[in-house]
């Protein structure tokens, strides 16, 4: 499986000729800006939750990709005022098959007003089994104890979770996630675009190996293997 990194927590996953995108925040963030957002495809885009950070490109993107939006039924509701109609919405709890593989909507600690105001329903996070293997992407969230539910259910070859502190999880909380979800790789995303979320990599990469796990934190617009 390949991953991409667009910078804060948006990234795509590439595994069996199908592309997933997750919550593209580009042309608003100045890090990426060297990310042509005109170049991206996707067979599926994902969106954890409302917040602005999440789903700023999210209808430009899935027009132009024709990409089919995963997120949750307030997010969906919004989105398809915009005029968006390949919206798979979902709920906590919930899990539904599509051509890539399966999605299971998990619980997050969090919030997700979106960007107009309009409350965004509860935010989320997801485990996505496809043919390679089965990840989980946690959304923005506090360290949760529902985390424990993933490894009874799933075996995850990688998870991706938020290291930024502030808004949610840091470094240490994250190296918990990963123990309760039994993962041994984790990509970390949601730090360094904003004052508030700003972290020294080396202390995150040495919280994560004291504790015996890989930690990858891909430059944007870099792709690595998972
Ligand atoms: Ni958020
Ligand atoms: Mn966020």
């Amino acid at each position: 499986m390949k991953l991409t990194y667009f910078g804060h927590s948006c990234f795509l996953v590439e595994s069996g000729g199908h592309r997933l995108l997750f919550d593209p925040f580009i042309t608003p963030n100045p890090l990426a800006k060297d990310v042509d957002i005109s170049k991206i495809e996707a067979d599926a885009i994902l969106l954890s939750h409302g917040h602005v950070d999440h789903v700023a490109d999210a209808v430009v993107l899935a027009k132009q990709t024709r990409a089919t939006v995963v997120c949750n039924w307030e997010v969906s509701e919004w989105l398809s005022r915009q005029g968006l109609s390949n919206i798979a919405p979902m709920n906590h709890g919930g899990a539904k098959t599509f051509p890539f593989g399966r999605v299971k909507m998990t619980s997050a600690i969090h919030s997700s007003t979106l960007p107009d105001g309009t409350p965004g329903g509860n935010p989320g996070g997801f485990v996505v089994e496809l043919p390679e293997g089965t990840f989980y992407y946690s959304g923005d969230t506090a360290l949760t104890m529902d985390m424990k539910l993933i490894a009874g259910e799933f075996a995850i070859r990688f998870a991706v979770l938020p290291i930024g502190d502030n808004f949610t999880m840091g470094a240490s909380d994250a190296v918990r996630a990963a123990g309760f979800v039994d993962a041994k790789v984790v990509v970390g995303v949601h730090y360094n675009t904003f004052p508030p979320i700003e972290i020294v990599k080396e202390d995150a990469l040495g919280t994560f190996s004291k504790a015996g796990l890989a930690l990858l934190l891909p430059d944007i617009g870099e792709t690595v293997d998972v």
